[in-house]
């Protein structure tokens, strides 16, 4: 009973940021993402009578990932014990929701290696109970979640975007943002974010419906920077970004004045994701190279979601 799956992390166009219910992890308002094709998480997970206690990878948070075998353990009304592995194509905690990616790759494999035969709006719900932003990296391309479930919208092949990762600061990130997410009603910003939410929902569909790269640009970048104006006026304020990430957001909006098409956002963490179309991928990274503080950049494509990728049943 062994099974490894991989999945991607993916990019918040439309934030989570705010639960109704944290324990079951159901967000304040729908959100919307593209899965990372260079950003993946790759898991393996083995039930057996044989094992005495529950091995999990070191430097993953190990109360998390056990609350989420037992959930699977709960279900099949099995007592085995686990031993989980898993690695990432990337760094983690560094704002690139490995946390994303680690916890649905960790929902496709404990399923597949239980012989469970769930349906993906059924994977989707389990994946969020581990982290909210893990339901987004099951289905494939770009994706939006909405209560308990999330769906993709269109799949990976829909439109050549891609998501240049800026790494500014690879060190762990302060605050959690499990930790954020529970102090964002003490925003003053809150209510008028949520508020705004529905209409700028209404118009990245429509962007990502007839490609339309400047209206996706500024949907995102508007949202990025009132997700951060909620952050950085909650008590305490949470304050993500770092010298380096102000220089590129600067340096992104005199790109576009010079003529090229690239925006930004930015997820709980200082590293800037740089959005063009496939056609430009070359010209932003030439004119990034003049930015001074980059410790590495990260090439992603849409992706496909989660998927097994190994299965012993005996
Ligand atoms: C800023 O999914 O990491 O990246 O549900 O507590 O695990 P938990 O939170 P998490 O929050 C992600 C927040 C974000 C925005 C986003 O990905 O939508």
């Amino acid at each position: 009973m062994k099974a490894t799956a991989v999945a991607p992390a993916n990019i918040a166009l439309i934030k989570y940021w705010g639960k109704k219910d944290s324990t079951l992890r159901i967000p304040l308002n729908p959100s919307i993402s593209m899965n990372l094709s260079a950003c993946t998480t790759t898991t393996t997970v083995e039930f057996s009578d044989d094992f005495e206690k529950d091995v999990v990878t070191e430097g993953f948070d190990r109360q998390r990932i056990i609350q989420h075998l037992d959930r699977f353990r709960t279900i099949t009304q099995t007592h085995k014990k686990a031993r989980m592995s898993t690695k990432n194509s990337f760094p983690t905690s560094a704002g690139i929701a490995s946390s994303a990616s680690g916890f649905a790759a960790l929902t496709m494999a404990a399923s597949a290696a239980l012989g469970l035969k769930f349906s993906e709006k059924e994977l989707t719900g389990f994946a969020r109970l581990g982290s909210g932003s893990a339901c987004r990296s099951i289905p494939d391309g770009f994706v939006k979640w909405e209560g308990e479930a999330a769906h993709s919208l269109y799949p990976e092949t829909h439109w050549d975007l891609r998501d240049i990762i800026v790494i500014v600061e690879h060190t762990e990130k302060k605050v959690s943002s499990s930790a954020g997410h529970d102090l964002v009603h003490t925003s003053p910003n809150l209510q008028k974010r949520l508020a705004d939410l529905p209409n700028r929902i209404v118009r990245i569909e429509e962007a990502l419906r007839t490609k339309n790269f400047q209206m996706f640009g500024e949907v995102i970048e508007e949202e990025c920077l009132d997700m951060h104006h909620v952050m950085q006026t909650q008590n305490p304020p949470l304050f993500y970004w770092n010298d380096t990430t102000k220089t590129i957001m600067d340096a992104v909006r005199t790109w576009r004045k010079e003529g090229l098409p690239v925006y930004f956002t930015i997820d709980a963490g200082p590293n800037v994701h740089l959005m063009c179309e496939g056609m430009d991928e070359r010209r932003v990274l030439e004119t990034l190279k003049t930015i001074v503080g980059i410790e590495s950049i990260i090439f992603n494509k849409s992706a496909p979601g989660a998927h097994v990728i190994e299965m012993h049943l005996f």
